[in-house]
């Protein structure tokens, strides 16, 4: 007996109308934008052959609005698993040409299975958003459904890294599905997200905006700093994908990716000692620190565009994953603020959610001193840099290059933070608070009554400098691992990464400790 070959036929032809999407129309005219379609994106991502779908067949149950007549192959969203790299991936991608991608009971049922799917099997995420929101006939049916991707998003956080990619419009409460997930890239152009849009600000407001400025990548990269990355295009936002995913581990109970290298040994980069100004008052571009401390200079950076007063991203340094946070005293001269401690916080809690060592390097006066930093909350914004590096148990390794002054030290990793290993450069100054701040509080009256106040001013500062504007007394209280050659730092931190990959610390059980938000 052989197989009819109509019912081949049937399922060849079936199979072809569930891959045409929304038509050949509507796909011709996403193509004609230079836009991808749902499958394309799957196929860019995925190694050829390895995608396996599930749900294909899947249809809307609505029965309102003329629904019963509607055909949405697939319901607007293609789901499934497959290896990027060698390595398995959970993913979905919402189909603009299937009534706009919209959300519908059946739609979040297929993401919500493949989320479970991820958990499953220990797999990242990967989303691929490009809605009109919920399905407007479908009702609570959609909110529902929005519901259910929302709790299972919650359910993953910690468990599988979860990646965004906004590659159309995401507008309304969908915005949070991503806002719930690790990291979000978003398409220069076509994309953009919101809560509520240009047309409900100007009837709730009176304010006339524009689709730019409440919601395009450029505005959430710089401004909100909902976005992580920037792409230039659909392919730029896959290469990212990639990228961020070879520094990540598959799970919460795997170790990143590290390929220590076998070979140890101590190598000097006098590039190191040449960054450093001679003047500490003068900035340094800590980029290019970074740029000598990691593998072939090649540095991840996350969040760009946002807060550029401290850098976060990820790397390698010989072989080893690690998560990078660094003071960059070209802009706001390093100090933390409000939103580069968000930034910071959120970027070392992602990091030892999946065991990424931190490598910390420090340069900073202290925290941003402003009316509106006050009243905008430094006091509970701050506290997240502290609260972020205490919690976390991952290896942690400092370097304080220059400035680390009063809380703002604590708040980048020193000791007592539980930092395992922290160097200091000769140049590191370790202070409550700078030479000038300092003499005023301390001898305010002997600068009144001195007959040159700014001469006695400039010979206290310097008395003050040379007993704190170096490391040996931290060195010499045990609160520093050692001073040493910047040239070494590379090197140093290499040997000390590797001592510490099992590294284990437990900590008393508790539900979840209670960060400032
Ligand atoms: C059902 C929808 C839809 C939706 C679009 N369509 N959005 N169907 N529910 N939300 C359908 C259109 O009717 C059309 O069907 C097809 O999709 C393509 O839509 P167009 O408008 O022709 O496309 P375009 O001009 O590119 O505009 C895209 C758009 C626009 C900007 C997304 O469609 C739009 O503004 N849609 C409404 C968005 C919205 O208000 N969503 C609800 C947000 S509230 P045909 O049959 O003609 O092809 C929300 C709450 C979530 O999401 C709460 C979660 C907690």
């Amino acid at each position: 007996m052989t197989l009819d070959a109509k019912l081949l036929d049937d399922m060849k032809a079936r199979r072809a109308k569930l891959l045409a999407g929304g038509g050949e129309d509507k796909i011709a005219a996403r193509h004609k934008k230079g836009l991808w379609t749902a499958r394309e994106r799957l196929a860019a991502l995925f190694q050829e052959h390895t995608f396996q779908e599930s749900g294909a067949h899947a249809q809307h149950s609505c029965r309102f609005f003329g629904m019963e007549k509607k055909d949405l192959p697939g319901d607007g969203v293609v789901v499934g698993t497959g290896y990027v790299d060698g390595r398995l991936v959970a993913a979905f991608s919402q189909d603009f040409t299937v009534a706009a991608g919209s959300l519908g009971k059946i739609h979040a049922k297929k993401i919500v299975s493949v989320m479970q799917s991820a958990a499953k099997l220990g797999a990242p995420l990967v989303a691929f958003k490009d809605s009109g929101g919920a399905r407007i006939q479908e009702g609570v049916d959609a909110l529902s459904g929005y519901g259910e991707v929302f709790f299972h998003n919650v359910l993953l956080s910690g468990v599988v890294p979860q990646i965004a990619v906004i590659c159309g419009p995401c507008a309304g409460g969908a915005a949070y599905s991503p806002a719930l997930m690790d990291f979000i890239i978003m398409t220069k152009s076509n994309a953009f997200m919101f809560i509520t849009g240009p047309e409900v600000i100007k009837s709730v407001t009176g304010k006339a905006v524009t689709m730019d400025e409440v919601g395009s990548a450029d505005m959430h990269s710089s401004v909100s700093g909902n976005v992580h990355f920037v792409a230039d295009d659909e392919a730029h936002a896959v290469d990212l994908v990639r990228r961020l995913l070879s520094y990540l581990p598959a799970n919460n109970a795997e170790d990143p990716p590290h390929r220590p290298s076998s070979t140890i040994a101590l190598v000097e980069d006098p590039r190191l000692n040449e960054i450093i100004p001679s003047e500490s008052s003068r900035p340094m571009d800590v980029r290019g620190v970074i740029g000598c401390l990691v593998d072939d200079g090649e540095f991840l950076e996350v969040h760009a565009n946002f807060a550029g007063n401290i850098i976060v991203g990820f790397a390698r340094i010989e072989g080893m994953v690690v998560g990078v946070i660094a003071n960059q005293s070209t802009v706001r001269a390093g100090t933390l603020d409000i939103d580069s401690s968000d930034k910071g916080a959120r970027f070392i809690r992602t990091c030892n959610a999946f065991n990424i060592p931190l490598v910390t390097l420090v340069d900073i006066p202290g925290f941003m001193p402003g009316i509106e930093q006050e009243r905008g909350g430094i006091i509970r914004h701050g506290a997240k840099m502290l609260f972020a590096y205490a919690s976390a148990t991952v290896p942690k390794i400092t370097v304080i290059m220059r400035k680390a002054y009063g809380g703002s030290y604590l708040a980048m990793c020193s000791q007592e933070m539980g930092a395992d290993v922290v160097f200091a450069w000769p140049t590191a100054e370790i202070a409550v608070m700078g030479a000038e701040g300092a003499i005023n509080v301390l001898y305010s009256k002997e600068l009144k009554a001195a007959e040159d106040p700014k001469a006695k001013a400039m010979e206290l500062a310097a008395a003050y400098r040379a007993e704190f504007a170096s490391p040996y007394v931290s060195a010499r209280n045990g609160y520093i691992t050692d001073v040493i050659d910047p040239a070494t730092t590379r090197s140093l931190v290499a040997l000390s990464l590797h001592k510490l990959l099992s590294k284990r610390e437990l900590r008393p059980p508790k539900k979840h400790g209670n960060i400032p938000l």
